[in-house]
């Protein structure tokens, strides 16, 4: 049993102080009849709960996919740059982080979360959970990195894990890893003489960047939460 106030803070409608004032104004119901108490208590796995008449269904666990743009950085905080949380400053969940890390000037598929236990997850290097990204090179790519970078490249004193390269023309290049080791990506390429000179991160185990703008971000559907979580 949870207060009814934290049950609509936990599930993002709004502030303590504004849900306070959503429900004293008569616009929630709890299981079919007005609630006007914040301190009242429902149960928060079986209750009906609506505001104006729209069911509100609890998630202990927020889960956002974001477009980042290149020139923030990943962290929840950073004196010099804007950071990706600034992109949610509108969204009131307590606890939200990026999981795993994209460098300034990389873009594309960020999951933002504070489900601890699923970022861990994701970003464990023994769970090989797929990444792809999309790569453009400073010169052409030698047809042999196909076999180097599936072989392994060493790398922090151990090869990488074997790593799918296609090719897309001379210089461009979509490559899938399932680890995340600092400059991961921009160091297999220099591995085989190319500087990387646009990263683009498109998908991240089953979630794909789709048509989401860069700099936008939107919840994922309870489908992509319950594949993710299949582990
Ligand atoms: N590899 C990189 O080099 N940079 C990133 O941001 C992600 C993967």
């Amino acid at each position: 049993m949870i207060r009814l106030d934290k049950y609509l803070c936990d599930c993002g409608i709004g502030t303590r102080s504004e849900v306070k004032k959503i429900i004293k104004a008569g616009r929630v119901s709890v299981d079919g009849g007005v609630i006007k108490k914040p301190e009242d208590k429902l149960n928060e796995l079986t209750s009906i709960v609506t505001i104006d008449g729209k069911e509100i269904i609890y998630e202990t666990f927020s889960y956002f996919l974001f477009h980042k743009p290149s020139g923030c950085v990943t962290a929840t905080e950073d004196n010099l740059h804007k950071t990706v949380m600034d992109y949610f400053s509108d969204v009131n969940v307590k606890n939200l982080a990026p999981v795993g890390r994209l460098d300034l000037d990389t873009e594309g598929l960020l999951l933002v979360t504070n489900d601890g236990e699923l970022a861990h997850h994701l970003i464990s290097p023994s769970h090989h959970v797929e990444k792809t990204y999309y790569v453009e090179v400073d010169n052409q790519i030698p047809p042999e990195s196909i076999d180097i970078m599936r072989e392994g490249i060493p790398m922090d004193g151990k090869l990488t894990k074997p790593a799918r390269l296609e090719l897309l023309s001379d210089t461009t290049a979509r490559l899938t890893i399932t680890e995340g080791k600092f400059h991961q990506v921009k160091r297999m390429f220099a591995h085989v003489g190319c500087q990387v000179t646009y990263l683009k991160r498109e998908t991240m185990g089953t979630l794909t960047l789709g048509d989401l703008q860069r700099g936008c971000y939107r919840k994922l559907t309870q489908q992509e939460i319950e594949t993710l979580k299949k582990k």
